[in-house]
C-alpha cells in the first residue's frame, strides 16, 4: 500500500471530524444490533461513528453498517497495531482511531492510505506522532489524563496540534471541551451506553443525539 502524504490524510480526517463535532464510540456485542444502532445515531444527526475492535463481531458489525447505513461515516477504533490498521482498511473504514501511539502503529499508519487518529496522553507521545506528520490527535483518556487543564498546558509547546478528546466526555462536559480552540471534535460512549444497546433502546439513543446536537448548535 502506497502511503498518502500525511497532510492529505490529515485533511481528510479533518473533513470528517470537524463537521461531526461528536463521535460516538461503539462497542457492539451482538451483530444484529449493529445496523439499528447506526440508524438510531444517524437519525439523531450523528453520522460519524467509531466501531471499536473490541468484540468478536466488531469487524462484521462495521461491515454491516457500511453496507446497510450509507449515511454513516464509519471509522474503526481500538486499532492497536499495523494488522488492525490493515483490517480496518480492508473493511472499508474511512478512518482509524487508536488509544495510544506506538512507533510501530505510527509507522504503519504513515505508510498506509487510511487516516489514523492516534491517541496521546503525554508530551512525548505527542512528539512521536508529530515527528511522523500527525497533527490531529486523540487526547485519551481525556478526563482521567488531566482534562482541559492538561490540554491547555499542551497547547503551550504545541500550539498547532489539534485534538479530539475521548474518555470521560459526556453530555455535561462535551460543550466545554468543544469550546477549547484546539479541540475539533470529541468522542465517547455516552450517546449509546451498553445498557441501551442491550435493550434495543434505539429511540432513546436517537433522542439523546438530537439533544446533544441541539445543545451544541446553541453554543
Ligand atoms: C473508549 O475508548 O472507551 C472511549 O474513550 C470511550 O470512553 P468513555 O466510555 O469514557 O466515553
Amino acid at each position: 500500500m502506497t502511503g498518502l502524504k500525511a497532510s492529505a490524510k490529515q485533511a481528510a480526517l479533518e473533513q470528517i471530524l470537524i463537521p461531526a463535532r461528536i463521535v460516538p464510540v461503539l462497542t457492539i456485542d451482538r451483530l444484529e444490533d449493529a445496523v439499528p444502532l447506526a440508524r438510531a445515531l444517524v437519525a439523531g444527526g450523528v453520522n460519524v461513528l467509531e466501531v471499536t475492535f473490541r468484540t468478536e463481531v466488531a469487524a462484521e458489525a462495521a461491515k454491516a453498517i457500511i453496507a446497510g447505513v450509507p449515511n454513516a461515516i464509519v471509522g474503526i477504533g481500538t486499532v492497536l497495531n499495523g494488522d488492525d490498521l490493515h483490517r480496518a482498511q480492508a473493511l472499508g473504514a474511512r478512518f482509524a482511531v487508536s488509544p495510544g501511539a506506538t512507533p510501530e502503529l505510527l509507522d504503519a499508519a504513515a505508510a498506509s492510505a487510511l487516516p489514523l487518529l492516534p491517541g496521546i496522553a503525554t508530551a512525548s507521545e505527542l512528539m512521536q506522532a508529530q515527528a511522523r506528520g500527525f497533527g490531529l490527535l486523540k487526547f485519551f483518556p481525556a478526563e482521567q489524563a488531566g482534562g482541559i487543564p492538561m490540554l491547555r498546558a499542551l497547547a503551550g509547546p504545541f500550539p498547532a496540534t489539534r485534538f479530539c478528546p475521548t474518555g470521560g466526555v459526556n453530555a455535561g462536559n462535551v460543550a466545554t471541551w468543544l469550546a477549547e480552540p484546539n479541540v475539533v471534535a470529541a468522542g465517547g460512549s455516552w450517546l449509546c451506553p451498553a445498557s441501551d444497546i442491550k435493550s434495543g433502546n434505539w429511540e432513546i439513543i436517537t433522542g439523546r443525539c438530537i439533544d446533544a446536537m441541539r445543545t451544541l448548535r446553541k453554543k
